[in-house]
């Protein structure tokens, strides 16, 4: 797991393009082409703004941008800090978005020193909330998110994860 370059744009814009990776994801804007996805990640300010963001998922064997995983700090949610995951199709079910989730929170609580993390997903999206559970989260509620509409949010504290 890396941060993002640019180099990563025509990857990260075939996966964000895809109707299965892209099923349960709301209101999400997508550039128009790669180019336009090259100028979203030189653009992207989380590095720099809050001294983390999501991280690019490169497959050892290949070299291949596979997906990304990571926390994101959310403006819409009081500045709530958000694990998220997004993987090729063909390398799902082999529990990538788990094993990297994992060091993603406890980077967050070890490193950054957060005291909570949380994870959102479409309540349909039983991939994505059982990846939430097997990371330790818990459900604590129902809100809605301004783009993609009502979502569960599960979340995770540094004693949760010690005790699981
Ligand atoms: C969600 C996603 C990242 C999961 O990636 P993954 O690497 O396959 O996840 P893991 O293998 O770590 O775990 C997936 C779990 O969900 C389970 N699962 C997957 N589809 C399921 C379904 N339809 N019903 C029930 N369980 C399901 C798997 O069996 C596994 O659980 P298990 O280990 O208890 O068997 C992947 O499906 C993806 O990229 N989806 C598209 C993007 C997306 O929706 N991202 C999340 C937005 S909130």
């Amino acid at each position: 797991m890396r941060e993002f370059i640019p180099e990563d744009a025509e990857e990260f814009f075939a996966l964000c393009t895809n109707p299965q990776v892209m099923k349960y994801i709301g209101g999400e804007d997508v550039p128009a082409n790669v180019e336009a996805m090259r100028e979203k990640i030189v653009a992207y300010p989380d590095y720099k703004r809050h001294g983390f963001g999501r991280w690019a998922c490169i497959h050892k064997a290949t070299g291949r941008m596979i997906g990304f995983t990571g926390l994101k700090r959310l403006d819409d949610f009081g500045g709530e800090v958000d694990l998220g995951y997004r993987f090729l199709p063909e390398f799902w079910g082999q529990g990538l978005a788990t094993e990297s989730g994992l060091p993603c929170i406890r980077y967050g609580f070890d490193d950054l020193g957060l005291d909570r993390i949380i994870g959102l997903a479409l309540p349909e999206n039983i991939a994505s909330i059982r990846v939430l559970q097997k990371c330790g989260m818990t459900f604590e509620r129902f809100v809605v998110d301004p783009h993609a509409g009502r979502v569960v949010l599960y979340s995770i504290s540094p004693t949760m994860l010690n005790d699981s």
